[in-house]
């Protein structure tokens, strides 16, 4: 099964969030894998019916081609024909109708924003909407802006009115040093929330604001050194980011602006930025799952904060494909290991291989020293719901135990209110328990901390829990402190688990507040 995110979890403003009731993937016919569109699009045949030709759309032309053997979907201004596609859709057909005729971006997005649909339906092109977009009002005007501050009138000009107060920033030299100053003018700022890419001379920090980016995004003047250093005054929602310069020469700009430079924008429109990470090292942690280390670039800062994911990008026979993956630590542990390192380039990931898949295999096949592109994080929960926790009930099958990873470690290091934490860890058999031992140790080793395994197909030396998700299972587990305590439950696993899991949580009386559910 695809594993797509559902319901409450992620929060109702991610991309990741689908409309309710799940979905599931159609089995498609013989012939109509993804590996067969591919073929198909290299094959050289005409999928838009137009030999080539680039056309502009009008509403009134796109809306006439809605039929399922004529049908065109406009996504971000570029009308597709999608025809060709339909019977390939692993969504299936009826899905992709719902765009049908249409601008159908805000659909693509709500439920597979990742899915790289410009390269794989390259070949079914038809053109251009008539009417463009209009770009962000500060876009390449970079002249008028002082020393990299906008006159106040036209920050405020670019900005939504739901958006966060202007940010703004600055820079500053010494001979061998550039610093750029971001001004959030927002206290819950940390070292998370910014992300910092250097590539050539191309310099962009995103800086994240509640659901807005503001971008610093410019081709540098001069070259710099590959490494930088990223701080944070905290308290008033400053970031410093120190380059070093290449030549102790003086600075009379800091660059040239480039797209979506000095605006903020809501960061379901800033799309996926990527960068290449290194692989470092692969080990088995179960029959079927790896844990995966990347290594980030020395021109990247990028932290990804507690139970985000992010997005994974391969080419796969020519075509760029991506999947989401939440990060891990690199052990259950390492979190409480002192002191933290701040600057961490390394980023974990437990990964399930399927044979049959059509990623994982291709991860797997991976050898140390290859890249893998890595996009920027995607926030679907938010930390603040931890806080003043006393009861954390963790509910995870599978894979879905990777968000818990981080979620665990956080609420044990950074909850004083917390009283207990019990993970109940849904598996086939013994051998699929990913990191057992750790679970084990950390349960010894923090009386707060509590796991169950329960097996679905175990052997019959098996003294533990057994079977699947159940009313049951669930009621006996999921035992408030007190009546009043403040209780949160994390629901992680496949389409199904989740989806009668969340059944089960509303017959027990738990409030959609104290519910989290994802699929992975
Ligand atoms: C927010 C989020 C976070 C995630 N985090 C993680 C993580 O940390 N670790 C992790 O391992 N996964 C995670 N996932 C899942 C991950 O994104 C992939 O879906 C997963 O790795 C499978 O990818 P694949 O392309 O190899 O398999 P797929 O090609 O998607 O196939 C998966 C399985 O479904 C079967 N299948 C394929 N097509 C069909 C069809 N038409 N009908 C019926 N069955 C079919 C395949 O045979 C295979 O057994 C996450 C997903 C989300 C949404
Ligand atoms: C705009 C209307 C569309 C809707 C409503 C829609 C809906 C869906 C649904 C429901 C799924 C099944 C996901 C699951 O079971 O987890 C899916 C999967 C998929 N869709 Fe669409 N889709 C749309 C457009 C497109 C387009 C234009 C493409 C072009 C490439 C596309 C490519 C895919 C792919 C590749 C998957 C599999 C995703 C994965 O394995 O991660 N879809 N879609």
């Amino acid at each position: 099964m695809l594993n797509v995110p559902s319901q409450s979890f992620p929060g109702p403003s991610s991309q990741q969030r689908v409309a309710s009731g799940g979905r599931s993937k159609v089995p498609l016919k013989q012939g109509r894998s993804l590996m067969d569109w591919i073929r198909l699009t290299k094959s050289g045949k005409d999928l838009t019916g137009l030999k080539g030709r680039l056309i502009e759309v009008t509403e009134e032309e796109l809306k006439k081609h809605n039929k399922k053997d004529d049908c065109w979907i406009c996504i971000r201004g570029f009308v597709y024909n999608v025809s060709p596609y339909m019977e390939y859709h692993p969504g299936g057909e009826d899905e992709l109708m719902r765009a049908a005729g249409s601008d159908g971006t805000d659909l693509f997005d709500q439920v597979h924003c990742w899915v790289n649909y410009e390269s794989m339906l390259k070949e079914c092109l038809v053109g251009r909407m008539a009417m463009k977009p209009a770009l962000p009002k500060d876009y390449h005007e970079e002249k008028k802006v002082l020393n990299g501050m906008l006159p106040q009138s036209q920050v405020t000009d670019t900005l939504a009115k739901e958006s966060p107060s202007s940010p703004s920033y600055d820079w500053f030299q010494t001979d061998s040093l550039v610093t750029v100053v971001i001004y959030t003018k927002q206290k819950a700022i940390n070292l998370d929330s910014v992300i910092v890419d250097h590539r050539d001379d191309s310099f962009r920090a995103e800086t994240v604001i509640k659901d807005y980016s503001y971008l610093v995004h410019v081709a540098l003047s001069h070259e710099i050194q590959e490494d930088f250093s990223v701080l944070v005054v905290e308290n008033v929602g400053k970031i410093e980011i120190v380059l070093k310069k290449k030549e102790n020469t003086s600075w009379k700009c800091l660059g040239h602006p480039q797209e979506n430079h000095n605006s903020i924008i809501p960061k379901k429109d800033t799309g996926l930025f990527y960068r290449k990470c290194q692989l470092v090292s692969k080990e088995d942690v179960t029959r079927d799952t790896k844990l995966f280390c990347l290594m980030l670039p020395p021109s990247t800062h990028l932290q990804v904060p507690v139970r985000q994911h992010v997005y994974l990008k391969l080419p796969i026979t020519g075509t760029e494909s991506v999947k989401p993956y939440t990060p891990v630590s690199d052990s259950l542990f390492s979190e409480f290991k002192e002191p933290v390192l701040p600057n961490n380039i390394y980023i974990y990931f437990l990964i399930k291989i399927y044979p049959a898949g059509f990623f994982t295999p291709e991860l797997d096949h991976l050898q140390i020293g290859d890249y893998v592109s890595v996009s920027n994080p995607e926030r679907n929960f938010i930390i603040s719901q931890l806080q003043e926790l006393e009861d954390l009930f963790l509910l995870a099958a599978g894979t879905g135990f990777t968000p818990v990873v981080k979620v665990l470690n956080y609420a044990l290091t950074n909850i004083p209110s917390l009283r207990k934490v019990k993970l109940m860890f849904f598996n086939k058999t013994e051998d699929d328990i990913i990191w057992r031992s750790q679970l084990e140790k950390l349960a010894c080793k923090d009386k707060r901390f509590e796991v169950e395994f329960v097996l679905s197909a175990p052997t019959s030396e098996w003294s533990g829990k057994q079977g699947y998700i159940s009313l049951a299972l669930l009621s006996e587990f999921l035992k408030r402190s007190s009546d009043t305590s403040k209780v949160l439950i994390c629901l992680c696993g496949p389409t199904p688990f989740t989806e009668q899991g969340m059944k089960m949580l509303h017959d027990l009386n738990f409030s959609k507040d104290e519910i989290h559910s994802s699929t992975a």
